[in-house]
């Protein structure tokens, strides 16, 4: 059963993270440019930001850009990078408003100055709110996190401040992008593909995904209910019984 009401949730996920997917197809079956594809998803991505706030979702991750999207046209690359600097700088106020605390997650080292000053700016300025954690994942991608991790992790053993023995999955998380944030309970992806992307690959490890055919700019408060009554209906094992 699919719930499409609030009052048929039977357990909301406490960390949703999404693939926002089918952009392009969105753009394509109307005939328009990818472009205002990415437009329309980032409209989506504001209405969905408020709603699991007002669903008492406590965590909710997207991802934005990933490393691998840099092999995309250039026009097209452009177009996305100056979509999340427009984003960050149009919604500043309102996640100040709505008491969001925003992150960013990935290799911001390729973002351009402009924008990582808007990004800087909106993290600080939300940093003490207390409602939603909204965090965006941008040129990320789990593999190079991984790697990421990896290697400081071993610049602490040779500088002699762990011991590799002390080196367990909590540690590990430590050194993710992710450190502090719980790992997700619900990972939604849009657009009908069955594949994680390089999405979180380590923190996903207990995830339950809900994949639905509805493209990114289509998806709405409905189907966020739809993917939530989904999971409410699941049960979770962790591998015991
Ligand atoms: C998702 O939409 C947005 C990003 C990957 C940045 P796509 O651009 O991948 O859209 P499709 O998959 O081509 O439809
Ligand atoms: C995943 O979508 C990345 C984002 C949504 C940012 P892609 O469209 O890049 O993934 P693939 O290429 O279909 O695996
Ligand atoms: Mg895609």
């Amino acid at each position: 059963m699919n719930a499409n009401k609030e009052e048929d949730i039977k357990s909301t996920p406490e960390h949703i993270a999404i693939i926002m997917d089918g952009n392009g197809r969105w753009a394509a079956k109307r005939g328009l440019p990818r472009n205002l594809g990415h437009r329309e998803g980032a409209e989506t991505l504001r209405k969905i930001v408020k709603e699991s706030g007002s669903l008492g979702v406590r965590f909710l991750t997207v991802y934005a850009f990933s490393t691998e999207n840099w092999s995309r046209p250039a026009e097209e690359v452009g177009a996305l990078t100056g979509l999340i600097s427009e984003y960050v700088k149009k919604y500043l106020n309102t996640f100040v408003k709505n008491n969001i605390k925003v992150k960013v997650i990935g290799d911001l080292s390729k973002m351009d100055p402009k924008t990582f000053g808007y990004v800087s700016d909106l993290i600080a300025k939300t940093e003490n709110n207390t409602g939603l954690t909204f965090t965006i994942a941008w040129n990320y991608g789990g593999r190079s996190e991984i790697v990421n991790a990896t290697k400081r992790i071993a610049a602490d053993v040779l500088a002699g401040k762990i011991d590799p023995e002390a080196i367990d999955d909590k540690l590990f998380s430590d050194y993710l992008y992710t450190a502090g944030l719980p790992d997700p309970d619900l990972i939604i992806r849009t657009s009908g593909e069955l594949r994680t992307s390089n999405f979180l690959i380590w923190q996903g490890a207990y995830s339950e995904y809900y994949v639905t055919d509805v493209l990114w700019p289509d998806f709405d408060r409905k189907e966020l209910l739809a993917a939530i009554g989904s999971y409410g209906n699941r049960k979770r094992r962790f591998g015991g019984l």
